[in-house]
């Protein structure tokens, strides 16, 4: 079992000790990760014993944001004027009522939790990330998709004078990204409106953003104004870029190699050796059984 509740974990268990030595101002700042009317409750772990916290100064200056820069150091230099105020997301496609929802409105009252997820890139680096968030499946429960719904799209910001990589054609604009419904609804989807216990940064996705931790990091959305459900599965950004290099489900997979890489091992960032890459980044158990009877080679 992967996933603790706050008050199964022993102050003990937890390996961060700058992080988590102050708990109680850490909980003062983890109720700003919590935007709007979200609550705020204790950590959930979802990464095992042995795996670090990676620094928060990793965390948010070594990012991929094409929106503002190709470089990693690029998002957080770029997107310090990024502001996110009363920001709402549009909710369209195959649900009982499309509407524009203010951000604050559509997420009241659901509880943030701290989830610590590892967090693998298509590149070959990974980290291990405190994500403030709650389950993306309390969400889409309140949206109310039609029976006809089978997927779920999400789609970023287009606004160049905000997002100046937009002007680069490096990706087909607006970013998007999707899941098949029963894998949006499983419990480990999040969507995530902190990290360390505060709110967003730009670089990582303000105001919020999606984390699928059995996925390689680009099907995490962010900055997202746009939830659409359909029956068809959508369009998303890198498959439409290169198809051959990045498929619509992306589970990470250490048996099926990237075209031009190998994906059974990775760098923890960080650290020096390169370690093993685990299938599903570890969480088989949750999620093994949505890819029951499907080739994962072909549905790479
Ligand atoms: N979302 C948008 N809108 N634009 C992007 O360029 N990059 C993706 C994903 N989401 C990306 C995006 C990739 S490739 C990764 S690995 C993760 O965001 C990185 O998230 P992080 O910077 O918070 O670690």
């Amino acid at each position: 079992m992967l996933i603790k509740r706050a008050s199964d974990i022993q102050p003990s268990e937890i390996t961060d000790e700058k992080l988590f030595m102050n708990r109680r101002s850490f909980m003062a700042k983890a109720s700003a990760a919590a935007v709007g009317g979200a609550l705020m409750a204790g950590p959930v772990k979802a990464a095992s014993e042995d795996d670090d916290l990676t620094p928060w100064e990793t965390v948010t200056g070594y990012n991929n944001f094409y929106e503002f820069g190709t470089g990693k150091a690029d998002p957080a230099k770029n997107a310090t004027k990024f502001t996110t105020d009363e920001w709402s997301v549009k909710v369209t496609g195959d649900v009982e009522e499309e509407r524009t929802w203010d951000l604050e409105e559509m997420i009241a009252g659901f509880t943030v939790e701290e989830r610590i997820y590892r967090h693998r890139c298509v590149e070959g680096w990974s980290m291990v990330v405190p994500w403030n968030g709650f389950p993306l499946g309390d969400l889409i429960k309140r949206l109310k998709p039609t029976s006809e719904a089978k997927y779920v799209s999400f789609t970023t910001l287009y606004d160049v004078r905000r997002m100046p990589g937009q002007m680069s054609p490096v990706l087909p604009w607006p970013y998007v990204e999707g899941l098949r419904l029963d894998e949006a609804m499983n419990p480990l989807t999040l969507m995530v409106t902190g990290v360390y216990g505060k709110k967003l940064p730009p670089q990582n996705g303000a105001p919020i953003r999606l984390i699928i931790p059995w996925k390689y990091g680009f099907k995490g959305g962010k900055s997202i104004v746009r939830i659409n459900f359909s029956k068809r599965q959508p369009m998303t950004t890198w498959n439409e870029a290169i198809p051959r290099e990045y498929g619509f489900y992306a589970n990470v997979n250490p048996e099926v190699d990237h075209p031009r890489w190998t994906q059974a091992t990775e760098r923890r960032l960080g650290e020096f050796f390169r370690r093993d890459t685990l299938m599903f980044n570890g969480y088989t158990e949750e999620v093994e059984s949505l890819y029951a009877g499907m080739n994962l080679r072909k549905y790479y």
